[in-house]
């Protein structure tokens, strides 16, 4: 692995004295865990504050500083971001038992991604960035999958229960008017019971979200879910789906020349591998949870996968690594090693989080900033230099030690091109 990044490029030395850019209005930063944080910490040092003025309202969401404000820094956190209306996180450990001693914690507090989502109410989005030269391993794929998935209600808000041998389980619906015990199922052996739930305003909210997601990106939009099964649930959400496209969007949708169409899942899921990309693919929670880790890896490596959560009102923007804080190479790092960790997903994280910034101050400035630090990172990977995780899609599975560089490396390598393309 290379540790450095010694080719020379011309006006290095004097970009990082030219004026920096104003951001007039704060960001909010959310910092984390482990790999992640190391990782955030170079960004901001080598790839953002030499170039802008930017004042961040800093929230330490660690899990040793949630342990030490009984996780209130989360929700200290969560009101800022609806304050400011944009937040760049950091990935942080969802604790479990094996946490409790090595961070001495009172309690297992959560990550702060649950606070986060329910405080925005919003969508996310999943979307990998391309390079040309790192082969897919869907390689028919040539444009991004924006994967939109509706992250409310369904097994994430519902009840799961072990049920004894012998047991009868019914639903109890109760209202002003009614009172209904509907019958499910009668367990001659022990068994697993699941239930859960949605709202037809939420549903309403996410599809907003979707078609004007789709019309940002002139994609087309496909709804897919399993209605021929779920004939009462996931209706609801085709229903809905149909009834705002028809109201509200179908006319714009035909001056941009896109299409919305709902689709069958298992048909969906078909049509997406033989597909060339380009189009936005709005799921129920879970079906977009594991799909989007699908359609990530077939883009090429998870380290390229992009995340964002947009508000329904599309005011508000939280960005993160679509990854988590990689725990295996900072132990490495905690062993004094080279790590050769992916840094692109948190770079983008940056990236659009600023772009929004930009977008809601009518920031030119600050646009071009962000577009020339992504223009920069993909350039950086198409004129060879990348992490280990990509060299296997770049080089084959022969590649060498000297075939990549570090993670510092990397982000130095960028900040090359950055000033270059200045
Ligand atoms: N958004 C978040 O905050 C978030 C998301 C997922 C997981 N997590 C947390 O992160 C911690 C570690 O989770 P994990 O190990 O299951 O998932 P992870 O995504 O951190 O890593 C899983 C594996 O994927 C590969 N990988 C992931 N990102 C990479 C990158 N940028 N470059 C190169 N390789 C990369 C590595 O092989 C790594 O071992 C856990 O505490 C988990 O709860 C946080």
């Amino acid at each position: 692995m290379i540790a450095g990044y010694a080719r020379r490029l011309p006006n290095c030395r004097n970009y990082a004295t030219n004026r920096k850019i104003i951001v007039q209005n704060p960001i909010v930063e959310i910092d984390g865990d482990e790999m992640t944080r190391l990782i955030f910490n170079t960004i901001k040092e080598k790839l953002i504050l030499p170039f802008l003025e930017l004042k961040r309202d800093y929230y330490d969401c660690s899990l040793i500083n949630r342990n030490k404000t009984e996780n209130q820094v989360s929700k200290d956190a969560a009101a800022a971001i609806l304050k400011y209306n944009v937040g760049i996180k950091c990935s942080t450990i969802t604790p479990g038992p094996e946490h409790i001693k090595e961070y001495n914690l009172s309690s297992l507090w959560p990550s702060p991604n649950g606070m986060l989502r329910n405080a925005l109410n919003g969508t996310q989005f999943r979307e990998s960035v391309i390079c040309k030269n790192v082969k897919k391993y869907v390689p028919g794929w040539k444009k991004p999958i924006v994967m939109a998935r509706h992250p409310f209600g369904d097994q994430y808000g519902g009840t799961n229960i072990t049920v004894p041998r012998g047991s009868q389980l019914s639903i109890n619906l109760k209202n002003e008017n009614v009172e209904e015990n509907i019958k499910v199922f009668n367990y001659k052996a022990k068994g697993v019971a699941m239930m859960t739930f949605n709202t037809e305003d939420s549903v309403r909210a996410f599809a907003t979200s979707c078609f004007r997601m789709a019309l940002e990106r002139k994609y087309p939009l496909f709804f897919a879910s399993k209605s021929t099964l779920l004939k009462e649930y996931d209706k609801l959400f085709d229903e809905v789906f149909q009834d705002i496209y028809n109201k509200h969007y179908k006319q714009q949708f035909e001056e941009a020349g896109i299409s919305f169409e709902i689709r069958l899942i298992d048909d969906m899921a078909a049509q997406a591998i033989k597909s060339k990309g380009g189009f936005v693919w709005a799921l129920k929670s879970y079906d977009g949870d594991v799909l989007s880790d699908v359609v990530g890896q077939g883009f090429g490596s998870m380290g390229l996968m992009i995340h964002s959560i947009i508000s329904h009102d599309g005011k508000t923007v939280l960005t993160e690594p679509a990854h988590g804080t990689v725990t295996r190479h900072y132990r490495q790092h905690q062993e004094g090693k080279t790590t050769s960790t992916n840094p692109i997903s948190s770079i983008f994280a940056w990236s659009r989080g600023l772009k929004h910034r930009a977008l809601l101050d009518n920031n030119e400035e600050l646009l071009n900033f962000t577009k020339s630090l992504e223009s920069s990172t993909i350039k950086t990977v198409e004129s060879g230099w990348f992490t280990k995780d990509l060299a296997a899609c770049i080089k084959g599975e022969g590649f060498t030690d000297s075939d990549y560089l570090s993670t510092t490396g990397f982000i130095n390598a960028v900040s090359a091109h950055l000033i270059q393309n200045k």
